[in-house]
């Protein structure tokens, strides 16, 4: 059973379109052309080969990057009505005010030094008005959601002292915390060993469905390369191929897929996905 939306999402709001999307480094281009709409509520799998610019794509998404030509249009969800905005055409304040609304689990999960308390917290001090208690007990909560229930002492450690999956874990707490409209990870299970990898797979699909309860819905997008955590979510899969969308459709077309583009990398995936996180 996948836990992704099953029914049909056309009426469902616009979240991020991605047009006409291109992008180089060095006279190298990495997108050309990449059209992209992502709606309200869905998980989305990003996919393709090693260096296929998913990352960069996810790096325009969130307003690190900006396209060569095309844009990025997302839903500003600190105005009413929810407007569509071109993120090249906001100031730093509209930056922030969008950036608000989403959480991003990095590849290389990006905890800053300081204890896994410090971690969550942070942004919640910052942005949102809550006391101290109910900032302790929102990091709490999260913690208890990836599986760190009644353990004190994960609250005090530093990101030296946890594994690759507690590291992976906290991320995911951190970004849980901010209650997103919108959740991006990027290879969360990568490297990961297969018992962690399955509750980071819980994990993803129990924190949409969480939502989905809660708040009428999270988007989630996932770059990954993992077998599993698609068999187990079951998502519209967009793989990325020459710099542009090659294939956008059910996991269940692309798992069925006989191209001579998927085929290949589909049977490639367990080998991408155990490659070791560069540094
Ligand atoms: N800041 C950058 N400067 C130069 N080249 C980059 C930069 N970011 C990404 N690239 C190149 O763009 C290509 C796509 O990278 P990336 O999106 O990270 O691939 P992946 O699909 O594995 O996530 C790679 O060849 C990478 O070396
Ligand atoms: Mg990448």
């Amino acid at each position: 059973m996948g836990c992704g939306p099953r029914e049909n999402g056309a009426d469902r709001r616009v979240e991020i379109r991605v047009e006409d999307l291109h992008k180089s480094f060095g006279g190298r281009a990495v997108l050309c052309g990449v059209e992209l709409e992502i709606r309200q509520g869905e998980i989305v799998a990003v996919v393709g080969g090693s260096g296929a610019g998913k990352t960069v794509l996810l790096d325009h998404m969130v307003g690190l990057l900006t396209p060569d030509r095309g844009r990025v249009l997302v839903a500003d969800h600190g105005r009413r009505g929810r407007p569509l905005v071109d993120l090249g055409a906001l100031d730093e304040a509209g930056l922030d005010r969008v950036r608000r609304h989403w959480a991003v689990v990095f590849q290389k999960n990006a905890l800053f030094s300081g204890t896994v308390f410090q971690n969550i917290a942070l942004w919640l001090k910052e942005n949102t008005d809550l006391s101290a208690t109910q900032i302790y007990d929102r990091v709490r909560d999260a913690l208890d959601a990836v599986g760190f229930e009644g353990d004190d002492s994960i609250l005090t450690k530093t990101r030296g002292e946890l594994s690759g999956g507690m590291a992976k874990r906290v991320a995911v707490a951190r970004a849980i915390a901010m209650s997103p409209a919108i959740i991006f990870y990027d290879e969360p299970t990568t490297g990961l060993d297969p018992q962690n990898a399955a509750k980071i797979h819980e994990l993803i699909c129990a924190t949409h469905e969480r939502a989905r309860r809660e708040n009428g819905g999270q988007t989630s997008v996932i770059i990954t390369h993992d077998k599993d955590l698609l068999h187990r979510l079951r998502p519209r899969i967009v793989m990325l191929h020459l710099g542009r969308v090659f294939f956008d459709g059910a996991y269940e077309a692309f798992e069925r897929s006989d191209s001579e583009i998927v085929r290949p990398y589909f049977e490639l995936m367990p080998m991408l996905n155990q490659a070791p996180i560069p540094e």
